[in-house]
């Protein structure tokens, strides 16, 4: 049986703001937790959810992504020369045999909406996913696996959202949609950064699409919208217009690691669980709560 979802879009072109100065010179999403980027994180769920194809919508500082899934000879041989073999199995299969790694580039930071237009000559006339390696979602089975069993049943547009505080409703995309189920909406609008005043409901979208091909033709045509930036949302809400799109409220913990917080939130998280340093790091915390104000 083929998979639903072949394709895996990864907008990697922003240009990371709340993090500089380090991604002045390299990019947000090389950005470790732990001892693994981010965009490993989100390669590995979209392998993990049946993919096999992963697009990476670069910039420019991105060449680090490209050559983290590429091979590495020197360093291959050197820790092969040193008996390094888990390291070695480390370096080597950054991803399986079956998938493969394309890049396109985007001129400009023009927006996510753009970013995702780019991928149209490699994405064709199927649908595809899109996910944001800022957004760290933990939980099993996956977030983007929830949304490809979403996808199978319906066949529909799904979209990634989680209940917000109204007051932060500024730095999301929101919707508008009734409930189908306990997990599942339909869509009857969706509004980029709304005022907490013109917020359609608690319902913010979050990093993880899938998305039916229609979306490229109407994403051609918007024009730039908040912030001056070509906006996915936008194309989603003239989408909504054509067909049927869904939301589903995933269950999984979700770190917004493009925001300094989130980031360290994940790094505590995520170490408090690695086998090589749980314990001490769980000691040296322990110490650290008892003197800090
Ligand atoms: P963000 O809104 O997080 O922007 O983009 P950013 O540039 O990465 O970070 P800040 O806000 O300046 O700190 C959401 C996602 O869309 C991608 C980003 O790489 C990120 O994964 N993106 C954004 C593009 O690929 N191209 C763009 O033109 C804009």
């Amino acid at each position: 049986m083929t998979a639903p979802i072949r394709t895996a879009v990864f907008p990697v072109a922003g240009l990371g703001t709340r993090f500089l100065p380090v991604t002045k010179a390299s990019p947000k999403e090389m950005l470790p937790i732990v001892d693994k980027p981010l965009i490993q994180y989100a390669v590995e769920e979209a392998v993990g959810a049946g993919m096999t194809q992963m697009v990476f919508i670069t910039g420019r500082n991105k060449r680090a992504i490209e050559d983290h899934f590429d091979k590495a000879p020197e360093l291959e041989a050197e820790l092969e020369a040193r008996s390094r073999v888990s390291l070695l199995e480390a370096v080597r299969n950054m991803v399986p045999k079956n998938v493969s790694c394309i890049y396109v580039r985007q001129p400009e930071a023009l927006g996510l909406g753009h970013a995702v237009l780019c991928a149209r000559p490699v994405v064709g006339h199927e649908p595809f996913a899109v996910i944001l390696a800022d957004d760290l979602i933990d939980g099993s089975p996956s977030t983007l696996q929830q949304m490809v069993d979403v996808y199978s049943e319906h066949k529909r547009s799904v979209l990634a959202v989680q209940r917000i505080p109204k007051e932060d409703s500024s730095k999301y995309g929101v919707i508008r949609a009734d409930a189908i189920s306990d997990r599942l909406y339909s869509l009857s609008g969706i509004v980029e950064k709304p005022k907490p005043a013109d917020a359609p409901s608690d319902l913010a979208v979050v990093g993880r699409y899938i998305l039916t091909p229609a979306l490229f033709n109407y994403l051609e045509r918007i024009g730039k919208g908040t912030g001056g930036e070509i906006q996915l949302t936008d194309g989603i809400a003239d989408l909504l217009k054509a067909e049927q799109v869904l939301a589903w409220a995933f269950e999984g913990t979700r770190y917004d690691c493009g925001s300094k917080l989130g980031y360290l939130m994940a790094n505590v998280d995520f170490a408090l669980r690695h086998p090589e340093v749980s314990q001490e790091f769980a000691a040296f915390l322990r110490g650290h709560a008892s003197t800090a104000v």
